[in-house]
């Protein structure tokens, strides 16, 4: 039987700061003169007992401030590319997150420039073709994400498309109705969170307010039937991260998730990572646990597999290439 870790892929949810290994937050402290409040990487894997997504947010926002320069940026997306090569990852559309590093005095600049020298030669390095997407912090302004657009104007050529992440609840789509017709009038693609922690009216706000295409997470939406007859109708892409779920208990274990049901309802759903240094887990783990836990079958991998380039910035051309 084919391994389903080896199965080619597209990972279309994943945030290069989630993929931050405590070996490599450690090594980065050191050269950078930043203490840890962690004495070494076992106390600090040991944190990692989320009760939600805000519980995450803190730990992962806080271990950010080893990130400093460009080097240490594109030295945690060469990681992450290497890891994802070596899971059947052949597309990635990977999010960043810019305004938890210029908050704390890293330029725009240096974040989309070290990124970038890592997603440039990635192709040629891991057989991994990349797109980046910029996320707006949902739980700061609306002011602030427009400033954030404006900033990146700049670096447009290195940018596909804009999502939005950070807390949900409270910070629904409609706040950032301007900044993503903005976003859109400079043709970037648009994504959004949705649906994670937030109700299924979010998942219909990011749709219709925002102009999203494609929702990630979006597993609220299995609340509101009439929502999910509509996701399958206009074949709006979900991007799920089972291993996520679990681990800030939008599910309790993951023998509960609703993945099994919300492929039989006809949604075009993904399998990735999210955060794979914290959640215990990359896209072929993902895979791999899926298949174990709740019994998807060979051919619904595939079908995850499949889904997963149809979902993707990629014109067909280049999705049979990535194939
Ligand atoms: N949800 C919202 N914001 C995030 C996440 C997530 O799963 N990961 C990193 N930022
Ligand atoms: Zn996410």
């Amino acid at each position: 039987m084919h391994l389903p870790e080896a199965l080619p892929k597209a990972e279309l949810h994943l945030h290069i700061e989630g993929t931050l290994e405590p070996e490599l937050a450690f090594a980065l402290a050191a050269r950078n003169g930043v203490d840890l409040p962690y004495a070494d990487t076992e106390e600090l894997r040991a944190a990692y007992l989320f009760s939600d997504l805000q519980s995450f947010l803190d730990l992962y926002y806080g271990l950010m401030a080893v990130l400093r320069t460009a080097d240490d940026f594109t030295e945690l997306a060469d990681a992450y590319l290497a890891r994802a090569a070596r899971q059947g990852v052949r597309h990635a559309e990977i999010f960043f997150d810019p305004q938890a590093h210029t908050e704390r005095g890293v330029p725009l600049g240096t974040v989309v420039e070290g990124l970038a020298r890592a997603l440039d030669r990635s192709e040629e390095r891991h057989g991994v073709s990349t797109q980046l997407i910029m996320c707006f912090l949902r739980d700061r302004s609306a002011e602030s994400a427009m400033e954030t657009l404006r900033a990146a104007e700049p670096y447009l050529h290195h940018i596909v498309g804009v999502g939005l992440d950070s807390a949900e609840v409270g910070h629904p789509p409609s706040k950032f109705a301007e900044v993503y017709a903005a976003a859109g009038a400079l043709g970037l693609r648009k994504v959004a969170h949705a649906g994670e922690e937030g109700p299924p009216a979010y998942v219909r706000e990011a749709l219709d307010v925002l102009g999203v295409e494609r929702i990630d997470h979006g597993l609220r939406a299995m609340e509101d039937g009439e929502l999910v007859e509509r996701l399958v109708r206009e074949r709006v892409p979900l991007t799920l991260c089972p291993l996520s779920n679990v681990r800030l208990r939008a599910v309790d274990v993951l023998e509960d998730h609703p993945l099994p049901s919300m492929m039989a309802a006809g949604l075009l759903v993904t399998v990735n990572s999210d955060d794979p240094a914290y959640f215990g887990g990359y896209v072929g783990d993902t895979f791999h646990a899926v298949h174990e836990a709740l019994g998807i079958g060979q051919e619904q991998l595939r079908e995850l597999a499949r889904n997963s380039f149809l979902a993707s910035f990629l014109d067909h051309d280049e999705d049979r290439r990535a194939r």
